[in-house]
């Protein structure tokens, strides 16, 4: 079975994804550093030389490589994962999986962006908190049609990680 986290930036789905892994005793794999490892380049450096095209392509690509893996799997994908491609349709199509969407509201994910802006080609450009708070609520919303295709929505404001996974689990047993 492969289980799929999705969510904007910051959500959580890596760190979420890792200890679900363990508790499932599942293999993980975060989508990111699948591509930064066959690429040999970091998202930002792709991003900067190829540009956003070329990152989606590969991206779709990957993913389909992933879906192929005979194993069971924890998978972490990016933000913008679900929203290109009809890739969201894809994983819905595939046998064995169910994804998971990790939904925080917009201050949350704000507050946990900021510090990290620069090293995220999407919002590095930004200035200000103001401009980044804009940006990600536009961005949420055009996102949220793809988000709420995953199998279940999980509400992650003031949860713990614990919390977080035993609601997954619950959905998994
Ligand atoms: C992106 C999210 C990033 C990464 C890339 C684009 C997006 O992944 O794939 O910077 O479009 O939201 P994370 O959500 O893992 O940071």
């Amino acid at each position: 079975m492969k289980v799929f986290l999705i969510g904007y930036m910051g959500s959580g789905k890596s760190t979420i994804g890792k200890e679900l892994a363990t508790v499932l005793d599942f293999s993980f794999l975060d989508l990111d550093d699948y591509i930064i490892s066959k690429e040999g380049m970091s998202i930002t450096e792709l991003f900067k030389t190829k540009g956003e095209i070329y990152f989606r392509k590969i991206e779709t690509a990957y993913l389909k490589e992933v879906l192929n893996f005979n194993k069971d799997y924890v998978i972490a994908l990016g933000g913008g994962t679900p929203c290109y491609s009809g890739n969201i349709d894809l994983i819905a199509k595939s046998i064995n999986t169910v994804s998971f969407y990790l939904k925080l509201a917009l201050p949350a994910l704000v507050k946990r962006l900021m510090p990290e802006k620069d090293s995220r080609p999407l919002i590095s450009h930004l200035k200000t908190e103001e401009g980044v708070l804009e940006f990600i609520g536009k961005h949420l919303f055009e996102r949220a049609h793809y988000y709420s295709k995953a199998n279940h929505s999980i509400l992650t404001d003031n949860k713990t990680k614990q919390e977080i996974i035993e609601q997954i689990v619950k959905h998994l047993v």
